[in-house]
């Protein structure tokens, strides 16, 4: 509601408007759905004969597994499918008033349909292309009024997930962008503004949650099934890219990781990974081939992450400084009933009974620690709750060493995972590229913080929003874990933003 007393529903389009949906696959009925459980009519046209009628069937279907968990009321059900219509001709099409597209991934194909369609609405009606990667503005270059084209970004499965990406084209009229906005906020989803640059919001800036975890496998730093768990349990993600790419489909990642990477004119920040290609070229695409980066097949073992066994605590700790974003250790620490002593100056290290320097990740590989071999640990949502952390012991590090540092976590209630001496570790590197790429995003004008927020939660499941993950880490630590990680591998894919270098130094002005 605003001052005005308008409503989303009151500024969207009226309930009693047919909407069409052209393209009536996966996309097109879970859009048809939603649409139509919003009250309005709902044409469905396919280009494939029969095809929309199909559609038409497998939607009533789906309302009658609503209606059999009692979900829907039969009476609304049967109101619903009174207002579905498959029809053979475009021209049945013409007095629709929000035509939304679903058809192939096709640039020619997406603009030959507009144009048609443009000759066959009224002047009055918005069009929508559901479109994942191609440029809104391209898609619109065609048209006679180009103004009433929008991206309306939905994720599949529609009826299910809540976002929707509403994409301005270069050419976008600003009052259709918000007429859509509306419409979809009125049908109970949760859109959020972009602007039309590659991935738009979440294909864009979930880029390095799938490939810093390849470069930690392809580097050798751990397996799949161990990086998994570390950020899942310890990054608190839903589930880990490997797995969830598997779920996805290693085809369809990997085409939006290319797509987001050429058309960005093969920026360094979004080069795709050599492992993922050999899976795509040996046609191990995931679930529904059986194989990916898992064996899917029926019985086939699970790999299990690589966890250490019990070790002995040490009885004694000494803190040196501030840990910085591991400060949520200490309380735990001393609730374990470890002896903790505080030594002043400069530091933000935990000293091991043996001298033994152990540390948050920053950035930098244990190995080249100046002080001697130290230990790193890894970044974790919230070290409370955290199941897991992933240890880096140097390649110089003693054994004892290493058996004090998983102990001590063991002893806080964590299983540990000792893993290579990378840089950045695993959850550290990829949350410090996923707060640089928001904050790159939102310099760029792509979204607002908000939605660049909630779209990562809404649209893929993160625990927390990038944005406001990198005010809680601060931005000067997240720039320094990016700058260590540039040393160590100077292609300029970790190079910090300028609008992150930017934050880092008025932060520190701010405090
Ligand atoms: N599948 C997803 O997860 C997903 C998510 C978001 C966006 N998208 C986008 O949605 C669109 C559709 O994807 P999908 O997975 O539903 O595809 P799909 O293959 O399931 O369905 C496409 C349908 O479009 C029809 N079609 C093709 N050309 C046509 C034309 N010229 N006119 C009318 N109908 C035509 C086909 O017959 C088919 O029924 C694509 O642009 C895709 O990038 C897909």
């Amino acid at each position: 509601m605003t001052a005005s007393g308008m409503t989303a529903h009151d500024r969207g389009l009226p309930r009693t408007s047919t909407v069409a949906v052209v393209g009536t696959g996966t996309m097109g009925q879970g859009i048809a759905q939603v649409a139509l459980a919003a009250g309005h009519p709902v044409r469905l046209y396919d280009a494939a004969p029969g095809r929309a009628a199909q559609a038409a069937e497998a939607i009533a279907a789906r309302l009658g597994r609503l209606v059999a968990k009692g979900a829907l009321a039969a009476a609304d059900r049967d109101a619903a499918l009174g207002r579905l219509a498959p029809v053979d001709r475009l021209a049945d099409l013409a007095d629709t008033e929000l035509a939304v597209e679903a058809i192939l991934e096709e640039l020619g194909a997406k603009q030959q349909l507009f144009t048609a369609l443009e000759s066959v609405v009224s002047d009055r009606c918005l069009l929508a292309t559901n479109t994942s990667s191609l440029s809104v503005t391209a898609v619109a270059g065609a048209l006679r009024r180009p103004g009433r084209l929008v991206g309306l970004h939905f994720f599949n499965p529609a009826p299910v997930l809540p976002l929707v990406e509403v994409v301005r084209g270069f050419a976008t009229d600003p009052a259709a962008a918000d007429r859509a906005y509306d419409t979809v906020a009125a049908w109970g989803k949760t859109p959020v503004r972009c602007a039309d640059t590659p991935g738009f919001i979440v294909n864009r800036i979930a880029r390095p949650f799938y490939a810093e975890a390849f470069r930690v496998y392809e580097e050798g730093g751990a397996d799949p099934a161990t990086i998994d768990a570390v950020l899942r349990e310890s990054g608190g993600f839903r589930m880990g890219p490997f797995e969830l790419t598997d779920l996805i489909g290693q085809d369809v990642n990997e085409a939006v990781t290319r797509s987001v990477w050429e058309s960005l004119f093969h920026d360094p920040k979004f080069t795709p990974s050599l492992a993922q290609r050999r899976l795509v070229e040996a046609g191990l695409y995931g679930r529904k081939t059986g194989r990916g980066w898992y064996d899917h097949t029926e019985g086939a073992p699970r790999p299990r992450p690589h966890t250490a066994e019990p070790c002995d605590a040490p009885e004694k700790l000494a803190l040196h400084g501030d840990p910085g974003p591991a400060a949520g250790l200490v309380p735990l620490i001393e609730e374990a009933g470890i002896t903790l002593t505080r030594e002043a100056g400069p530091g933000g290290f935990f000293e091991l009974p043996d001298g033994t320097r152990l540390s948050l990740t920053d950035g930098s590989a244990a190995t080249m620690d100046p002080f001697g071999p130290g230990i790193r640990f890894d970044l974790a949502l919230d070290y409370r709750t955290a199941g897991r952390i992933a240890l880096a012991p140097s390649e110089t590090a003693a054994p004892e060493a290493v058996a004090a540092a998983t102990g001590l976590f063991q002893a806080l209630g964590k299983q540990v995972s000792v893993v290579g001496d990378l840089p950045g570790m695993i959850v550290g590197r990829t949350v410090a590229m996923l707060v640089d790429f928001a904050t790159d995003a939102v310099a760029r004008g792509v979204a607002s913080a908000g939605d660049i927020d909630t779209a990562m939660r809404a649209g893929v499941n993160y625990p927390r929003g990038p944005l406001h993950w990198g005010r809680q880490l601060g931005a000067g630590w997240v720039r320094d874990v990016l700058e260590n990680l540039h040393g160590a591998c100077p292609t300029g894919r970790y190079a910090p933003s300028q609008a992150l270098v930017r934050r880092a130094a008025s932060e520190g002005k701010l405090l």
